[in-house]
């Protein structure tokens, strides 16, 4: 979490920081601030949204043609101007913006101020400042071994940029577990922790790894590990359009998302699934799919809703190719002392691919000499990097703090990987496999034909938009849509919801079901219909509300549910990626209702780089 920009080079520094600040503002919003060369080094920061630093500079000083900038999200201190980034050592020598977590700050606080510093904030970041302006001094070293040297000492997390006073024709860069990326240019360089703000301006980048340290000037980079050893940059052309991160006419991210998924879908599996061959080809799984196809057991792991896709691939995998499935939260996974073989197959899926605890959840599979596969929407993130193969979900850039087509495109991957293998292990036949892949092929036109009566969806929520509970409920393939679903409303609109299996909603959940509670019911056709229409039946004999989304031309839910939101049949190993189109829009429409920041919710992140 936590955005960071900078820029070195003949142009004006501020416009192309504040447009990366907005670009990168789905990392955090707690306070944003720049800070810009120009004879001094002038600082600018706000609490608050990076436009309300922008609305604060408008009558200030803000040239120069280098500078750095931050957008937060708070760890250590609470969100006010005074701990807002860029900080600055004590005698005024450095300049940083950071993200990420010192570990052993308190440790290297102490031992500064018994040397004599003083601090005026609550954060890691100022220690880590005031930590390599001691070494700058005391050892009387330049700004860069200073910044090597007292890294050298830090326990933790960082992507920092970094400036100093006294040489003031460069920007030095450095990383460990946060992502850096540095744009290449003419004559000019950015810096970003990812690389949506620097597409605009250049598509050729270096992605920074752990512990590696940039120093930036006008005339060139120089990258080298921590230690001194010397690094070749190795530049990276990336295909990012920047239309993809526009609104396009969209009130919000969010729903512009919701409504990409017949296309986002699509490009997740075009070139990987021939329609007219009736074949599966997955070209990053190639190296290890032998492993795969003799797999004994498969560990899927991530967090919010990419452990929620994690729960539909273990339907997949077992009903389809027949292997047993563990499904784990990164953050339990990489702190319980799990039991991992050596033929153990673990998958991590994450959007953004820098998910600290999968980060960390995948090298401790590794080191256990398991096989980590990669399921990435953001190409070059960390976690692809770290994986032995894996498969992009090529989404596109996902904008929303809520994560919409990024669980589509998992799902569409997770079925993908299944039907491959199913098909390898001859664990499902030739026939279902070809119409798997025809019924995938249908999914983009049945969800755009879902989005085409959006209105239905904003008038169901017109009724319930102030109810403060929702339940919602699901079986076998849909009890992990019920989960998202729950997350969904939950984390936009910040109404209380929980999603169930639907038979185990009278082992506890059904207490809470009286006649102001709408209970959201999964009830497409499939193989438990008819233990559904009962759950149905039970809710309804206690005077809930039920919101039914059922498949087209249903008529005996239509008698008992209070709404019935229709949507094309499928089969039930793809029900996931149709049934959560409607809950995707009820969440939405109930969150705009309510008057909330649908793009930024509050206390949320996109990209999760903290533990
Ligand atoms: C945050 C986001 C969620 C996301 C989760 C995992 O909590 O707000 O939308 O599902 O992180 O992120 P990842 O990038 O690993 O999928």
């Amino acid at each position: 979490m936590c955005g960071i920009v900078g820029y070195i080079g003949n142009k004006q520094a501020y416009p192309i920081l504040i447009n990366g600040l907005k670009r990168l503002e789905y990392r955090g919003y707690d306070s944003a601030g720049v800070a810009l060369l120009n004879k001094e080094i002038n600082i600018f920061k706000k609490k608050g949204k990076v436009q309300d630093l922008d609305d604060y500079v408008s009558d200030k000083d803000i040239s120069g043609t280098i500078g750095i900038g931050h957008t937060r999200w708070a760890t250590h201190g609470e969100p006010n101007d005074l701990n807002a980034h860029p900080h600055t050592s004590m005698n005024n020598h450095f300049v940083l913006i950071h993200n990420g977590i010192i570990e052993n700050y308190n440790r290297l606080k102490e031992k500064l101020i018994d040397r004599g510093y003083v601090f005026y904030t609550d954060t890691d970041t100022e220690v880590l400042a005031n930590l390599i302006e001691y070494v700058y001094i005391k050892g009387k070293v330049s700004a860069e071994i200073a910044v090597r040297l007292a890294l050298s000492k830090v326990v933790g997390a960082y992507g920092l940029a970094i400036i100093c006073k006294g040489e003031p024709d460069k920007i030095i860069a450095a990383r460990k577990g946060s992502p850096l990326v540095i744009g290449v240019g003419e004559g000019e360089y950015f810096i970003a922790s990812d690389a949506t703000p620097i597409v605009e301006h250049t598509k050729s980048v270096i992605y920074l790894n752990d512990d590696d340290v940039a120093i930036l000037s006008k005339d060139g980079l120089s990258l080298k590990t921590i230690k001194n050893d010397k690094l070749t940059p190795k530049i990276h052309k990336i295909n990012l359009d920047i239309g993809e991160l526009e609104k396009n006419g969209f009130d919000h991210f969010m729903l512009k998302e919701i409504f990409e998924q017949p296309r986002s879908i699509l490009d997740t599996f075009r070139g990987r699934v021939s329609l007219d061959k009736k074949e599966i080809h997955l070209g990053g799984l190639h190296t290890v799919m032998p492993k795969l196809i003799e797999a004994k057991r498969i560990i899927i792991i991530g967090c919010g809703t990419s452990w929620h896709a994690g729960l539909v691939g273990e339907y997949l995998f077992e009903e389809l190719a027949r292997i047993p499935v563990e499904v784990e939260y990164a953050s339990e996974f990489r702190y319980r002392n799990p039991i991992i073989n050596e033929d153990d197959i673990v998958i991590a899926i994450s959007q953004s691919g820098e998910t600290a605890d999968t980060l960390a959840a995948i090298k401790l599979a590794k080191q256990a000499g398991a096989t980590v596969l990669g399921i990435c929407n953001v190409v070059g993130s960390s976690i692809p990097r770290e994986t032995h193969a894996g498969v992009y979900t090529h989404a596109g850039p996902e904008i929303g703090v809520a994560s919409t087509k990024a669980f589509t495109a998992q799902v569409t991957v997770l079925t993908m990987i299944a039907m491959a293998l199913g098909y390898e292990r001859k664990t499902i036949d030739k026939k279902t496999f070809d119409i798997l892949i025809n019924e995938l092929y249908s999914i983009p036109s049945k969800i755009e034909k879902i989005l085409k009566y959006d209105s239905k969806y904003l008038k169901v929520s017109k009724l319930y938009k102030d109810s403060t509970n929702f339940l919602y409920l699901g079986r076998g393939y849909l009890f992990p849509v019920a989960l998202e679903g729950a997350l969904k409303l939950k984390e936009i609109s910040y109404i209380h919801a929980e999603g169930y299996p639907a038979a185990e909603m009278k082992h506890g959940p059904i207490a809470l079901i009286d006649e102001k509670m709408p209970v959201v019911v999964l009830a497409t056709k499939d193989k438990s219909y008819e233990k559904i229409v009962s759950n149905i039946q039970e809710v309804k004999a206690r005077k809930g509300i039920v919101i039914a989304i059922v498949s087209e031309g249903d008529t005996i839910i239509k008698k008992m549910a209070d709404h019935v939101l229709e949507i094309p049949e499928t089969r039930e190993e793809l029900a996931a990626l149709l049934t959560v189109i409607p809950l995707q829009l009820l969440s939405y429409h109930i969150a705009v209702l309510r008057n909330c920041n649908v793009d930024q919710p509050r206390n949320l992140a996109k990209s999760v780089t903290v533990e």
